[in-house]
């Protein structure tokens, strides 16, 4: 069931919904105070008092060759970095600010190096740009600015001029899309039009939008800039869609959901509520059962390192793709005639007309799959992690089972082993019939 989409989106976007899994990082000044990076707006922090951070900014572990590494075991096909978040601080050397790493104590562009790095372990190259900025000058003070309350402060910066900002925005977007080769997703950040608010007039986003389809006609564009039907993929964020996104018509459309490992976005030293491994690789299977991919976030630490939270997260959900990533990759929901039985997720593979049967929770020695279309097209289970037979069989309506009369309906039964495997989520690959 492939997303039907725009012509062009839907060739923009056919590596994308083949490879389902990436990873997002924000990195920016927050990872100082340490304590989410919406801190400023949290806190209502000046530029003044934010001062101390670019100050001492100086990652001196960095090493993006070892989070291109990471991300590369993980089983992530591509990655998405905020080249400038909210607080409005550049990770690149823009021309058009000082507000950037190279003019920190650290003195030097962090992103070329990592796109370099990440691109080398074979990943596509996302960037995220904030269309909000709390540090420049010409952006209008609105109800989520840091100094919204300071009334002398809205007074005396009424005059702020969101044209010359919109035209920084542009002028920093081709930068972006000029100076580090093909860019393959560019992930705006984000329109809150209405009452103190800001969206696409302010940003002037469908000049923005022209500018970025003659530079990189082939960039992927997410759905934040406030211009209906403009961006490639939704972006259903913090939570998981109950089905596969459909556009007004009923068609499924691309989308990515964008998860956090506990909560911020950027480094939280104190924030302890990381998801545990299992959650996450199902959070994983979850969206690409339902036709989605996810982009799972890490927030490096003030030295340049990912934390050991992050670490072991992303090395359990590696060690399970190792074994299991032809149940992610290339695949999609399955077609609706396969029903999915209780405590499972489906992913399907349209190409080598394979299912995956994903058991979240363990059953009793077997799982029945109700319907005609498994006893038909059904020929042989696997177990995914060593492939080791399942064996299966086709069950009549109403068949005697041991002392029981089982199913309703013709059914497939397959019978698992008592112990569950020694693996997160163990998958039942099913090989369908090819000529149906
Ligand atoms: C939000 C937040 C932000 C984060 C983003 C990721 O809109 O503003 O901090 O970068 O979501 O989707």
């Amino acid at each position: 069931m492939a997303a039907k989409v725009k012509s062009s989106s839907k060739s923009r976007t056919s590596w994308f919904t083949q490879d389902r899994f990436g990873m997002f990082i924000h990195w920016g000044l927050y990872s100082m105070p340490a304590r989410h990076e919406w801190i400023r707006n949290y806190e209502r922090i000046s530029n003044e008092e934010y001062q101390k951070y670019f100050d001492r900014f100086n990652p001196d572990l960095y090493e993006p060759k070892e989070w291109a590494r990471m991300a590369k075991n993980a089983g992530m096909k591509y990655f998405v970095i905020t080249a400038k978040h909210h607080e409005g601080f550049c990770l690149w050397d823009s021309k058009y600010t000082d507000y950037k790493a190279a003019k920190t104590p650290c003195g030097k562009d962090l992103l070329k190096p990592m796109i370099d790095a990440f691109r080398a372990e074979g990943l596509k190259v996302g960037l995220y740009y904030s269309l909000i900025d709390w540090h420049h000058p010409d952006f209008p003070i609105d109800k989520h600015h840091p100094q919204r309350d300071d009334k002398a402060f809205r007074e005396r910066e009424k005059n702020r001029d969101v044209r010359k900002y919109a035209a920084y925005m542009r002028n920093q977007v081709t930068e972006l899309l000029t100076k580090f080769g093909k860019i393959d997703i560019l992930w705006f950040d984000f329109s809150y039009p209405g009452e103190d608010g800001k969206g696409h007039k302010d940003w002037e986003s469908e000049k923005l939008l022209k500018l970025i389809r003659k530079l990189q006609p082939d960039i992927m564009l997410d759905n934040r800039l406030d211009i209906p039907g403009s961006g490639d993929f939704e972006t259903p964020e913090q939570f998981q869609p109950c089905e596969g996104l459909k556009d007004k018509d009923g068609n499924p459309i691309v989308w990515e959901a964008c998860q956090t490992l506990s909560g911020s976005w950027g480094y939280n030293r104190d924030e302890m509520t990381f998801r545990e491994n299992d959650e996450l690789i199902m959070t994983l299977i979850d969206s690409v059962s339902k036709g989605g991919n996810l982009l799972l976030n890490v927030g490096p630490t003030a030295r340049g390192e990912f934390d050991y939270r992050a670490q072991d997260r992303l090395s359990a959900i590696g060690e399970w793709m190792r074994r299991h990533n032809r149940a992610i990759y290339g695949c999609t929901q399955a077609p609706a005639e396969f029903k999915c039985p209780p405590g499972c997720k489906l992913t399907y593979n349209p190409a080598t007309k394979r299912i995956y049967l994903h058991i979240l929770a363990w059953p009793y020695k077997h799982i029945t799959m109700e319907g005609k279309a498994y006893v038909d097209q059904v020929e042989y289970a696997q177990f995914l992690h060593d492939g080791s037979e399942i064996a299966m069989k086709g069950l009549e309506p109403w068949q005697e089972g041991q002392n029981h009369k089982l199913g309703g309906e013709s059914t497939l039964s397959i019978t698992l082993p008592q112990m569950k495997p020694k693996v997160s989520v163990p998958v039942v690959e099913l090989f369908l019939k090819k000529n149906k």
